[in-house]
Formats: structure tokens, sequence, C-alpha cells
């Protein structure tokens, strides 16, 4: 009876360990990836963006143009769009996972949106 009872102990325990080391493995992937567009995006928008955005907008600040009052994008969807309009009309040649980077970063720093 002992033996019965800690048979069954040691295999719930093993398993509730097992279990464990695989949600904590997926959690660490998914705190990574998401991490690594984010700074992904940071690393374009500040190369390939910010400059133009600064002396565009007359502000002398490449943030501003995310967080002016009259600013366009009003949605995610408008935000992915105007990263691609600026992307193709300029001719910036990103990728895209990159495009889609720099839209979850400029959300996630200025903008703010739901991601429906
Ligand atoms: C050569 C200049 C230039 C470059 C480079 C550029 N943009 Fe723009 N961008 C503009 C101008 C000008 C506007 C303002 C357009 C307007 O007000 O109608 C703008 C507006 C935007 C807006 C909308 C801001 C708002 O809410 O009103 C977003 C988003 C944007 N750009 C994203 C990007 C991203 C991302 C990149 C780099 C991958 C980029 N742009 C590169 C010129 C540029």
């Amino acid at each position: 009876m002992i033996q019965i009872a800690s048979k069954f102990y040691f295999n719930y325990s093993f398993f509730k360990t097992v279990f464990i080391v695989i949600s904590l493995f997926f959690a660490n992937t998914f705190c990574f990836a998401a991490d690594a567009a984010l700074k992904n995006g940071k690393l374009i928008e500040e190369t390939k963006c910010y400059a133009c955005h600064a002396k565009k907008s007359g502000f002398g600040n490449g943030d501003l143009i995310y967080t002016r009052s009259d600013r366009k994008v009003a949605n995610y969807q408008r935000l992915k769009a105007m990263v691609a309009i600026c992307n193709s009309e300029l001719r910036l040649d990103l990728f895209p996972e990159d495009e889609a980077d720099v839209a979850q970063y400029l959300n996630q720093q200025f903008y703010h949106f739901k991601i429906n």
C-alpha cells in the first residue's frame, strides 16, 4: 500500500516537473521572440525613419511625428498601412517581417492601440 502510494507520488511530481519545464520553455520562447521584434523595430526606426521625420516634420525630433496632436494614424491597421507607405514610397526596402516589427515597436512606444 505504501509502495503504491509512493509510486503514485513519484509519477505525479515527475509529470508536474515535466509540465513546469515545458511551460517555462514556451514562456521564454515567446518572451524572447517579442523582445527581438521590438529591438529590431527600434533599430530600424532609429536608422531608417527617425532622421527624415525629424526634418520633414519641422520639429527637429523624429518621435514627435507619432505623438503630434494632428497625427494621421488612428488605429493599428492604419499604423501598419502607414509604415508600408513610408517603406514603399521611399524605397526603404524593408522585408515584411521588418515592417511588422517596426509597427509593433511604434505601437508599443507611441500609439498604444489594441492589436486585434
Ligand atoms: C524620406 C522621409 C521619410 C522616411 C525615410 C520615413 N518617413 Fe514616415 N513619414 C514621412 C512624412 C513626411 C510623414 C508625414 C506624412 C503626413 O503628415 O501626411 C510621415 C509619417 C509617418 C507616419 C504617420 C505618423 C502619424 O501618426 O501621423 C508613420 C507611422 C511613419 N511615417 C512611419 C515611418 C516608418 C516606420 C519609417 C521607416 C521604416 C518611415 N516612416 C520613414 C517621411 C518619411
